[in-house]
């Protein structure tokens, strides 16, 4: 096969192995839970499941029929679509997103890689899992050369082009993901003192749930289904006509969801049996999940190394779909080829993700947004700002601008099964969900 500047999915799998490739990601294992942790347990994830279904699953659709109607990038797609209008913007703000996301995305994918090496030793030590991630992530060197090399492995596949790269990455080992998974839920689960976990995990009381919470439950939706920044866009414009979105749309956010539940009953059960803080914040995944498995013993450690080895290519197959978005861009609007676009972004992104790694240790004391570290800001921005503002445009777009009817139309083509777009999605994609953003973007600035 050669490979296109602009190529196509060569199979109805391999788009959805990419997609849900895209969509899982650290996203799921790592800010899942912690996010989770922090806004207060059970209540937290009704509303994440809430947003997921109402709001997120419709833009899903939108992103998808958008991108495989214009064949173009995040931002070409709207000048495709309606051009001499300034709905252009809506893409580069999609393209900046995924620009500051993959830049501290990296660094944690980072801790991830360097883990695979490193978990297994510490447990042998019979290390504190705690100090030795403090000790590892405040270091000034090692977490940016880690940083560095996820970033090449990012840079070497999305390089290769669309159906090369991408695709082969993305459909084998999402599965093994999964099991080990379950191995560990069980593992956590039979700790004594996990029950604690179980019920702040499953176990809503609504008053914990503050205003900031319920936006972090927006953004966390958004982040994990890979939403609001033209990801999907972009993945969409390499469909064919004869492939099915609304279908798609929800095995990509039914798999996103399962694993990122999963992720939390793992995790939950283990923090009480340890006597850890739901409220860790970032390092909750990465210290919890090698205690979990130093109570294994020898076969631990090697579950341990398996585990991170396959977070890492979970973490690789998003952030390819962050890069692709930005090289898609300077693909095809800039007319440079795909080599220079992601060496150039990739060493830019690299960057700029370096403050973010600095930021937990050497320059820990520079606080910004509500005394968030470096890392935590971008990622507030991103996730908690653009990204649902990114999601409500789009539904002004298709509800008010485009029209809901041509969405439909380019929706159901290929649609083969009993789903297809109509006036529920109309309803949500013009009403509920738009309003429901504009909502929480009110409460949380303290408007009501
Ligand atoms: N969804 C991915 C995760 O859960 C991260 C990601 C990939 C993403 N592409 C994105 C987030 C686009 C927002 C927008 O890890």
């Amino acid at each position: 096969m050669e490979i296109k500047e602009r190529g196509n999915w060569s199979s109805q799998f391999g788009f959805i192995a990419a997609a849900a490739g895209s969509a899982v990601g650290l996203g799921n294992i790592w800010r899942f839970p912690y996010i989770t942790g922090l806004y207060g347990g059970a209540a937290f994830v009704l509303v994440y499941l809430l947003f997921v279904v109402l709001v997120c699953i419709p833009i899903m659709n939108s992103e998808l029929l958008v991108g495989r109607k214009s064949g173009k990038n995040a931002l070409g797609a709207f000048k495709e679509l309606v051009p001499k209008s300034s709905w252009w913007i809506v893409g580069l703000m999609g393209i900046i997103a995924g620009f500051v996301i993959l830049s501290y995305y990296s660094v944690i994918a980072g801790w991830a890689t360097a883990y695979i090496f490193k978990s297994g030793a510490y447990m042998a030590a019979g290390a504190n899992p705690a100090d030795v991630f403090v000790g590892f992530i405040t270091s000034p060197v090692t977490p940016i050369i880690w940083h560095a090399i996820f970033m090449i492995m990012c840079i070497g596949v999305v390089s290769a082009g669309i159906e090369k790269g991408i695709e082969k990455y993305s459909k084998i080992l999402m599965p093994a993901l999964v099991v080990i998974l379950l191995v560990l839920i069980v593992r956590a689960l039979t700790l004594p003192g996990a029950g604690a976990g179980v019920s702040f995990y499953l176990k809503p009381d609504f008053g914990k749930l503050s205003a900031e919470g319920i936006l972090a439950a927006l953004g966390q939706a958004f982040f994990s289904l890979s939403l609001g920044m033209g990801c999907m866009i972009t993945y969409g414009s390499y469909l064919k006509k004869d492939q099915d979105i609304p279908a798609n749309s929800y095995w990509i956010a039914g798999t996103d969801t399962a694993i990122a539940l999963l992720a939390g009953l793992a995790i939950f059960p283990a923090v009480f049996a340890f006597g850890l803080e739901p409220g860790t914040g970032p390092a909750l995944t990465f210290i919890t999940v090698p205690a979990v498995f130093a109570s294994m013993g020898a076969i631990g450690h090697l579950f341990g190394i398996l585990f991170f080895f396959l977070l890492t290519i979970a973490a690789l197959t998003s952030a390819i779909s962050l890069l692709e978005v930005v090289c898609a861009y300077f693909i095809d609007e800039k007319k440079w080829n795909r080599k220079k676009a992601v060496w150039i972004m990739g060493f830019v992104i690299f960057l700029l993700g370096v403050p973010s790694s600095l930021g937990q240790g050497v320059w820990s004391s520079y606080k910004f947004i509500g005394g968030r570290d470096f890392l935590d800001s971008l990622d507030f921005i991103a996730s908690n700002v653009l990204l649902p503002l990114g999601g409500f445009l789009l539904c002004i777009f298709i509800g008010w601008y485009w029209g809901t009817g041509k969405a439909i139309e380019e929706g159901n083509i290929g649609a083969k099964g009993g789903i297809t777009l109509g006036g529920g999605y109309r309803f949500l994609i013009k009403y509920v969900a738009p309003v429901a953003i504009f909502i929480v973007f009110l409460k949380s600035i303290g408007v009501f």
